[in-house]
């Protein structure tokens, strides 16, 4: 194979510019320092803007709920790769994706940092890791800053993926890629629009400034749902049983509002084209707002039903059990109730395999398929007996 046509030289230097310029590790611990002290010189005066202060202030009077969070995947959904163990657990590790790829070998650099080298492709040459997506109950996945030829800022999600079992794969949706340059190589490039989204949806606060993130909170935490607290904490510390509302507790907060909330990550049908909406693939199961929001049980419940119906914001759905779930279902489905359309099949146990199945994705990533509905009898047979 002739390396030149594949890989222009420029390219090579990319990679070497990008590793240059790798800054390191930014400390989360100083930027959490800070914000205590913005709340605590906020306590005086009023504001005109609220701003952040951080989790750990809330965690003051809502310890529960504070406690709940830390188990959330949205509590651990963005690191720096430097201030998790991955660099220990890569290192020295290696993965074949095969064509067009080869073997990627993973590195320890120190204090934490961690890169890959393909050397069947670049010989020496290592490409930092530079940031950790997702809390790794389903998989994590790294993304890189870098610039690219015209100056831009670069984002390049890496080619492999560490799932849940500790199995390393292709990153979904990376399947018969082919790489344009070299850092294709190493992953998918985004750039302007597309890598803001990426990054907002796993973060509090972020700005991409180069190859780095400044102001950056990182994962979702407290203020990303309920905006910024410094106002709340200063009346609630003048005020400390019945502070004015706030977010959720405003008359404006409603049904629609959480839609709004939840789905700006979990997509709404707005982010979805028409025909997919039409057609209702599989991988729509992904984005639970467009299921619910098409169920019968939302259209025909004066759209009382919402995430919070079933889901508290504040606890992993790891902690749940089925039981409970099946709960939510039959608090509107009552056999006994006249007013309430029970199942003729199995009324009080088993709603959710048949009637919100998981649904396999990419590399055995499950979703469960949020448009409550009968399914069809092949699927329905095949559950039921599970
Ligand atoms: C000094 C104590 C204090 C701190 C710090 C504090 N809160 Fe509160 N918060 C309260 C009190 C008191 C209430 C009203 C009673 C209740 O719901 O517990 C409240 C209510 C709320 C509500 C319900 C909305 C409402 O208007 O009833 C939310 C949401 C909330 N707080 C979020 C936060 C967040 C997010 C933070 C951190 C940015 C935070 N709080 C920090 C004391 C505090
Ligand atoms: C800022 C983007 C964002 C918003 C807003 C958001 N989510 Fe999430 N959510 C995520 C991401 C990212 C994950 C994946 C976390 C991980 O890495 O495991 C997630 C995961 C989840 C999970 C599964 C993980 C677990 O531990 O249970 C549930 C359930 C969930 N979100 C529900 C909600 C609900 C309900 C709302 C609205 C009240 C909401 N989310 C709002 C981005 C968001
Ligand atoms: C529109 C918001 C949004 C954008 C943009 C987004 N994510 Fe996510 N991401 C989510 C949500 C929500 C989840 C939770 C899983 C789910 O329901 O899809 C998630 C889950 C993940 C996970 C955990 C594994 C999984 O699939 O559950 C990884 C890793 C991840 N995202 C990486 C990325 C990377 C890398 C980018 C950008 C290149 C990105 N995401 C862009 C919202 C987003
Ligand atoms: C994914 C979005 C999200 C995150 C993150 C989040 N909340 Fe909430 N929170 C909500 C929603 C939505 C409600 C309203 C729940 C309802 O209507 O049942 C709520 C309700 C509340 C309430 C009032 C009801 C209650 O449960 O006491 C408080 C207080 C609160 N949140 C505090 C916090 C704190 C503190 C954190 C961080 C440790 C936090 N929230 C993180 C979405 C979120
Ligand atoms: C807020 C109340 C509410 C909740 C919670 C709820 N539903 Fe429903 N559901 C309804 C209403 C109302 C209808 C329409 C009933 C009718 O007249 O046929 C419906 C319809 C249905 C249908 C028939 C759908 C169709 O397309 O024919 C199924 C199946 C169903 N629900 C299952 C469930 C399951 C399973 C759960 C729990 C995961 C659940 N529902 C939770 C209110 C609810
Ligand atoms: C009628 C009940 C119900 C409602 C309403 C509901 N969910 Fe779920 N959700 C579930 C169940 C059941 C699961 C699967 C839990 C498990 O794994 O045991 C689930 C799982 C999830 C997951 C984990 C990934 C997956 O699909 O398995 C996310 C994320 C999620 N829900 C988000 C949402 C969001 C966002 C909303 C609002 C648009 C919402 N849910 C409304 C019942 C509900
Ligand atoms: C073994 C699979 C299975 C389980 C478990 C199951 N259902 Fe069903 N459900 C069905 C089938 C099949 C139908 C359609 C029956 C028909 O049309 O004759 C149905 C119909 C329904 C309907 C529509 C009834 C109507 O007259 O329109 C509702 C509501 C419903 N189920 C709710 C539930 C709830 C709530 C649970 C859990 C308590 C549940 N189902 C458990 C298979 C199941």
């Amino acid at each position: 194979m002739n390396r030149g046509l594949i890989l222009p030289s420029a390219g090579v230097c990319l990679i070497l510019i990008a590793f240059a310029a790798f800054r390191g590790p930014q400390d989360l611990a100083d930027v959490d320092a800070r914000m205590t002290v913005a709340a605590d010189d906020s306590t005086g005066k009023a504001s005109s803007a609220p701003t952040l202060v951080g989790r750990q202030v809330c965690r003051e009077c809502h310890a529960e709920n504070f406690a709940l969070h830390a188990q959330h995947g949205h509590a651990s959904t963005f690191h720096l790769v430097s201030q998790t163990d991955l660099a220990e657990t890569f290192d020295g590790q290696s993965f074949d994706a095969g064509e067009p790829y080869g073997t990627y070998h993973y590195h320890a650099e120190g204090e934490g940092r961690l890169s890959v080298s393909l050397p069947e492709r670049f010989e020496q040459d290592r490409f930092p890791l530079q940031y950790a997506l997702g809390s790794g109950h389903h998989a994590q996945t790294m993304l890189t800053l870098t610039t690219a030829v015209d100056g831009q800022t670069e984002g390049i999600e890496h080619r492999v993926t560490c799932y849940s079992d500790g199995r390393l794969a292709l990153t979904p949706g990376h399947a018969n890629k082919t790489p344009h340059d070299a850092l294709e190589y190493f992953g998918d490039s985004s750039r302007g629009e597309p890598l803001q989204r990426c990054i907002y949806c796993h973060t509090t606060s972020a700005k991409i400034v180069g190859e780095t993130i400044v102001d950056l909170v990182s994962s979702i935490n407290c203020e990303k749902c309920h905006g910024p607290g410094s106002e709340h904490v200063r009346a609630a510390r003048l005020n400390p049983t019945s502070p004015p509302p706030y977010s959720v507790g405003e008359p404006s907060w409603d049904t629609e509002s959480e839609f709004q909330l939840c789905g700006d990550c979990h997509r709404l049908p707005r982010s979805i084209s028409e025909k997919e909406i039409r057609d209702y693939p599989k991988l729509l199961a992904r984005f639970q707002p467009v299921g619910l929001l098409r169920s019968r049980c939302y259209l025909e419940s004066d759209r009382q039903l919402k995430c919070t119906t079933c889901h508290n914001p504040h606890q992993t759905i790891h902690a749940i059990e089925r039981s409970e779930h099946e709960q939510h279902c039959i608090t509107c489905h009552q056999p006994e109730v006249a007013e309430h359309v029970a199942c003729p099949v199995s009324p009080t146990t088993g709603c959710i395999e048949c009637h919100m199945p998981a649904v396999e994705l990419d590399e055995g990533l499950q979703f469960h398929d949020h448009y409550i509905r009968v399914h069809e009898p092949t699927l329905r047979s095949s559950q039921a007996g599970g």
